[in-house]
C-alpha cells in the first residue's frame, strides 16, 4: 500500500468510526431525552372557586381544584393555584354578573403569590372552569404575567355543558410558541367520583400513573 493508499484507509476508517460515534450518541440523546420527559416533574396552573355553584351546590373544594389534586397524586405534578378572595362567599348568581361583567370589560384581577423556578418545568397543565364560555379573568392575568413560551402546555377545564369552550383556543392565543396539546374537558358535578377518568387521561397523554386510582 502506497502512502497515499494509506491515508485514504485512515480517513475512510476515522469517517466510519466518526459516523458510528454519532449514531451512538443520537440514539442516547433520544433515549435521554425521552427518559427525561417521563420522569421531570410538571406544574398544574389552575383557578378554582369554592363555594355555591352551578350543579354541585356549597361546595368546601372546588371542581377544578379536585381535578388539579388528582392530577398531583397521580403523577406527581406541581400545585399553583391562582388564588383571588374578591369572589369569596358570593351566590352563584352574582357571581355569573359580576364574572360577565369582567369579560366583558377584560378586566384581569390581581392574584395572590408569585409562582417561582418556571424553568424547571418543560409541561404545563393549565386548569380552570369554564365562565361565559371562556377561562376566568382571572387566568388571562396569568398569560399575560408569565411566559410560556417553548413549553408544552395542556388545558383543561371543568364546565357544566360548554366543555373546552374557548380555554384551548385562549392558551394557543397567548402562547402561540408552545405546543399546546392534549386538552381534556369534564363535568364539574363528575369530578367527584372521577379520579379514574383523570387517570385515564392521562394515560392517554403518555404519563405513567405513580399512584393507583382508587
Ligand atoms: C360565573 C360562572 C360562569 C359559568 N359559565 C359557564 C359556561 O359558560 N359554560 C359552562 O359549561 N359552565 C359554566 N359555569 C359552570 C362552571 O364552569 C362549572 O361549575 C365548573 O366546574 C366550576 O369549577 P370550579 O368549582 O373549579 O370553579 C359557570 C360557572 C360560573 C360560576
Amino acid at each position: 500500500m502506497n502512502i497515499k493508499k494509506m491515508i485514504t484507509a485512515v480517513f475512510v476508517l476515522c469517517t466510519i468510526l466518526a459516523c458510528n460515534n454519532n449514531i451512538g450518541n443520537s440514539k442516547q440523546t433520544t433515549v435521554n431525552d425521552e427518559t427525561m420527559e417521563k420522569n421531570e416533574k410538571a406544574l398544574v396552573v389552575f383557578f378554582s372557586h369554592a363555594g355555591d355553584n352551578y350543579a354541585v351546590g356549597d361546595v368546601e373544594v372546588g371542581n377544578t381544584k379536585i381535578v388539579a389534586d388528582y392530577i398531583h397524586e397521580l403523577i406527581g405534578a406541581d400545585l399553583f393555584e391562582l388564588v383571588i378572595d374578591k369572589y369569596d362567599g358570593m351566590a352563584y348568581e352574582s357571581l355569573c354578573e359580576l364574572a360577565k361583567q369582567e369579560q366583558k370589560e377584560g378586566l384581569l384581577p390581581e392574584f395572590q403569590d408569585e409562582l417561582k423556578n418556571l424553568d424547571q418545568y418543560k409541561t404545563v397543565f393549565i386548569g380552570g372552569p369554564v365562565w361565559w364560555g371562556t377561562y376566568p379573568q382571572v387566568m388571562f392575568t396569568f398569560f399575560k404575567k408569565y411566559d410560556l413560551s417553548n413549553k408544552t402546555l395542556i388545558p383543561f377545564t371543568t364546565h357544566e355543558g360548554s366543555g373546552l369552550g374557548q380555554c384551548a383556543e385562549a392558551v394557543r392565543k397567548a402562547y402561540p410558541k408552545a405546543i399546546v396539546k392534549g386538552e381534556f374537558a369534564i363535568y364539574g358535578h363528575e369530578v367527584r367520583g372521577g379520579k379514574k377518568q383523570i387517570a385515564k387521561w392521562l394515560t392517554d397523554i403518555g404519563y405513567t400513573i405513580q399512584q393507583e386510582e382508587e
